[in-house]
């Protein structure tokens, strides 16, 4: 199965996202976390998106494009995959969807996480990530069990740069911006099912198996 998974800064995209991957052994692609990757290498892609990032902009399309593609046909998606924060244009709606036309990598399902502007500001301050591992925590709705250290790997628990108040304003305006047009793409072609994402984490995973087909 091909998914994506749409929703604000903070939604809960990557948390649902490891458990989706982990209950359909399908590949993780996240745009975020490769341009995180790119630029703790200091490499020429990481040093171009850090520049956007850090403000809450988006990364030109022209740059996140190139990007999945190159690394779309470096991996085995053969058993499929789950987008978490691409396309997030139309006009990379659009891309992808012309990259992948005719091939068994077309989307099969988006999953929008719904959710208020108003609470994405205390889950965007209070998470925490493992600098090894990639879990993600919460200091006060999903806290690690050895406090500042990872419960699953024991690294080194970090606040991402961008998680400030002041590029969260940012990056939910061009949330604001982009979203829709997406949504209304993937709705003319059936594909779109909402989750209310105000939930706790139990009942979004209970409902987002309920929209992928899984009714546990
Ligand atoms: P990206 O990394 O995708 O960030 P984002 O969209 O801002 O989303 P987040 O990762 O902040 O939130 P999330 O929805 O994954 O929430 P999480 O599960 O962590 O992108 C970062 C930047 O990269 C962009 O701003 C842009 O510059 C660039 N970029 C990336 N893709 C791009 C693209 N396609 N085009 C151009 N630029 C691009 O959860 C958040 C917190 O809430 C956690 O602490 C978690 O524990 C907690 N939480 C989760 N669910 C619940 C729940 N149900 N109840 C209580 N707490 C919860
Ligand atoms: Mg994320």
């Amino acid at each position: 199965m091909n998914i994506l998974i749409m929703g604000g800064p903070g939604a809960g995209k990557g948390t649902v996202s490891s458990k989706i991957v982990n209950q359909f052994k399908i590949l993780h692609i996240s745009t975020g976390d490769i341009f995180r990757s790119e630029i703790s290498l200091q490499t020429e892609l990481g040093l171009t998106a850090k520049k956007y990032i850090d403000q809450g902009l988006l990364v030109p399309d022209e740059v996140t494009n190139a990007m999945v593609k190159s690394f779309l046909e470096k991996q085995d998606i053969s058993n499929g995959y789950l987008l978490d924060g691409y396309p997030r244009t139309l006009a990379q709606a659009e891309a992808f969807d012309k990259l992948v036309k005719g091939t068994d990598l077309e989307i099969d399902k988006v999953v929008a996480l719904e959710i208020p502007f108003d609470v994405l500001s205390s889950r965007i301050t209070g998470r925490r990530l493992c600098k090894s591992c990639g879990a993600i925590y919460h200091i006060t709705y999903s806290p690690s069990k050895k406090e500042a250290d990872c419960e699953k790997c024991d690294g080194v628990l970090y606040q991402r740069k961008d998680d400030t108040l002041e590029s969260l304003e940012v990056r939910l305006e061009e949330y604001s911006k982009n979203a829709n047009p997406i949504l209304t793409y993937y709705s003319s072609k059936g594909l779109v099912s909402t989750v209310d994402a105000n939930q706790s984490l139990e009942t979004v995973w209970k409902e987002t198996l309920i929209v992928l087909g899984e009714n546990k």
